[in-house]
């Protein structure tokens, strides 16, 4: 994508972006990883402290569950959907041939980041700056999904691959409730990540030229 690559005066730029353009959705994970679950952590506690966040609010929650706590993440949703089918809201056959399968793709990987918002904690500078009330909750969910995107590539820059999943509110309460979560933590997303067994499916484009314009250059 893009035009030829211009000079820039600090090479990190061109690795930022090359790490940009390598990110990818993969499905096929296996249980294995390329680094230490330590520099994982400096990943995923990078994000937490260094992504910005509206009027430095700082409301992403995030937990990082590894192997067999990864697992459990799984587990729940499985068993959730298990509830829709016994409710008669999912077919049986829909969930054995399609649900299952993904789900259990999922927990075949070797981590997954929940990422959870505080909205709760937005109450004061809310009433204090009455004027963006309604702003806040987008704000933080913006902030949110900054972090998720910084944290699934910088794991895919370490040889992980991952792919993001929104399983809420259906495994919600189980969530909180397998790790003594605070209630006013609202997950927002999942991202599964393990060492890749397939490579990502093709991806198009759509113009560069209706997305994007440049002026007084
Ligand atoms: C905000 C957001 C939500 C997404 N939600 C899901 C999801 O729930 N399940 C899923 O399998 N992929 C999800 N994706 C992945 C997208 O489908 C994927 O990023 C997109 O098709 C581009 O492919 P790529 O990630 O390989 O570049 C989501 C991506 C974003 C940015």
């Amino acid at each position: 994508m893009g035009s030829t690559q211009p000079e820039f005066k600090n090479p990190a730029t061109s690795t930022l972006l090359e790490l940009v353009k390598a990110r990818r959705t993969y499905y096929g994970l296996k249980a294995e990883s390329p680094i230490s679950d330590d520099a994982i952590e400096s990943i995923v506690s990078n994000a937490v402290l260094h992504v910005p966040s509206s009027f430095n609010t700082q409301t992403s929650r995030v937990v990082l569950l590894l192997k067999e706590e990864h697992q459990k993440v799984w587990d729940i949703a499985i068993a959730a959907m298990e509830g829709l089918v016994a409710a008669g809201t999912l077919p049986k056959e829909t969930f054995e041939t399609q649900t299952k399968p993904k789900l259990n793709a999922f927990r075949a990987g070797y981590g997954t980041v929940l990422f959870f918002v505080d909205f709760d904690s937005l109450a004061s500078i809310k009433e204090k700056f009455a004027i963006y009330a309604d702003k806040f909750d987008p704000f933080a969910l913006e902030s949110n999904a900054m972090s998720q995107f910084l944290v699934w590539t910088a794991l895919e820059s370490e040889g992980f691959g991952a792919n993001l999943q929104h399983y809420s509110p259906l495994i919600d309460e189980q969530i909180q409730k397998q790790w003594n979560l605070p209630a006013s933590w609202k997950l927002d997303a999942q991202l599964v990540f393990g060492v890749p067994t397939s490579e990502p499916g093709e991806k198009a484009f759509a113009p560069l030229e209706d997305r994007f314009k440049v002026f007084g250059k």
